[in-house]
C-alpha cells in the first residue's frame, strides 16, 4: 500500500467551491480504501474558527491539524495541541515584548481576541502600506532581541511569528510524527502564509490557480519541477493537482 500525506490549507485552497470540495471529498474517500493516505489541514485560523469552518463546511475529519500559522497541531479530534510542538516554540518568543514594540506601529490593526494566540500575534495591514512597515517592524524587533517571523497574506494579514513556527517547520514536525518522506508529501495553497509549506523541503507541491499574488510572485521566483501551478481554483485546483502528481489517475 502507498503512503501519502496530503496537506492542504482551508481558506481559498480546500474551502470556496462547495461543489469542487464534494468531488474532492469523494475520490479521498475512495483513495482512502486503496492506499493509506494521510490528510492534514493546515490553516492559519484558530482551533476555534476552523470548528466555525467545519459547521458550514463539508469537511473530511482530518488525521492531523494544524492551526494558527503552524503554531499548534492536533490530532484527530483532539482538543489540545501537542505540547512538545509548542514547546520548540518557546524559545526567544516573548509576547508580551512583541506587542510592546508593535504599539509603536499605528498602522498595524490588531485582530480580533480569537485570533490571538499563545504563538501568534496578529495584525491587519494594509497592502501599500506593507512594503515600508515590515522591514522596519523587523528591525524594531531585532535590536530588542526578538527574531521572530513576520507573513503577511492576501494583502491584509500580518502574522508575527516564532521563527521555528511556521507552517512549514510544522509540517517538517508532523512528517516526523507519521514518520513519512518529502517525496510522499503533497503540499496546497494560495497564500502568502503557505510559502512555508511549499519551500521547507522537496514535497510536491500545488498552487491553486486562484492564488494571491505574493504567492504566485514566490512560484515565479523560486518554483521547482515538483511544484504545480494549477489553471483550476480551490478544490478544483487540488483535483488537478493530485491528477498531476499521479495520485489520481
Ligand atoms: C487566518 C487567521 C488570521 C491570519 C490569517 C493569515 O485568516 O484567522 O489570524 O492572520 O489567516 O495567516
Ligand atoms: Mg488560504
Amino acid at each position: 500500500m502507498t503512503r501519502f500525506l496530503l496537506v492542504t490549507d482551508l481558506d481559498n485552497t480546500l474551502v470556496g467551491d462547495q461543489a469542487a470540495l464534494e468531488r474532492l471529498n469523494q475520490q479521498l474517500m475512495q483513495l482512502r480504501q486503496e492506499q493509506d493516505i494521510l490528510l492534514a489541514y493546515s490553516t492559519g485560523r484558530s482551533h476555534d474558527s476552523y470548528l466555525k469552518l467545519k459547521a458550514t463546511e463539508p469537511l473530511l475529519d482530518p488525521d492531523a491539524l494544524v492551526t494558527s500559522v503552524g503554531t499548534e497541531i492536533y490530532y484527530q479530534n483532539s482538543r489540545t495541541p501537542d505540547p512538545d510542538w509548542s514547546r520548540t516554540l518557546d524559545n526567544g518568543w516573548v509576547r508580551e515584548d512583541i506587542l510592546a514594540i508593535t504599539a509603536h506601529f499605528q498602522d498595524l490593526v490588531l485582530q480580533p481576541a480569537s485570533e490571538q494566540r499563545p504563538y501568534k500575534v496578529s495584525f491587519y495591514l494594509a497592502p501599500h502600506l506593507a512594503s515600508d512597515l515590515v522591514p522596519r517592524l523587523k528591525v524594531a524587533l531585532h535590536i530588542r532581541g526578538l527574531d521572530t517571523k513576520i507573513v503577511y497574506s492576501g494583502g491584509k494579514d500580518l502574522d508575527i511569528l516564532p521563527l521555528g513556527g511556521d507552517k512549514g517547520q510544522a509540517l517538517l514536525f508532523l512528517r516526523e510524527q507519521f514518520d513519512i518522506s518529502a517525496e510522499q508529501t503533497i503540499v496546497c495553497g494560495d497564500s502568502g502564509n503557505d510559502q512555508a509549506l511549499f519551500s521547507v523541503g522537496k514535497e510536491r507541491g500545488v498552487v491553486v490557480g486562484n492564488a494571491q499574488p505574493e504567492l504566485l510572485q514566490w512560484y515565479k521566483e523560486h518554483g521547482a519541477d515538483y511544484h504545480y501551478l494549477a489553471t483550476r481554483s480551490c478544490a478544483a485546483g487540488i483535483l488537478e493537482g493530485l491528477h498531476h502528481f499521479r495520485l489520481l489517475s
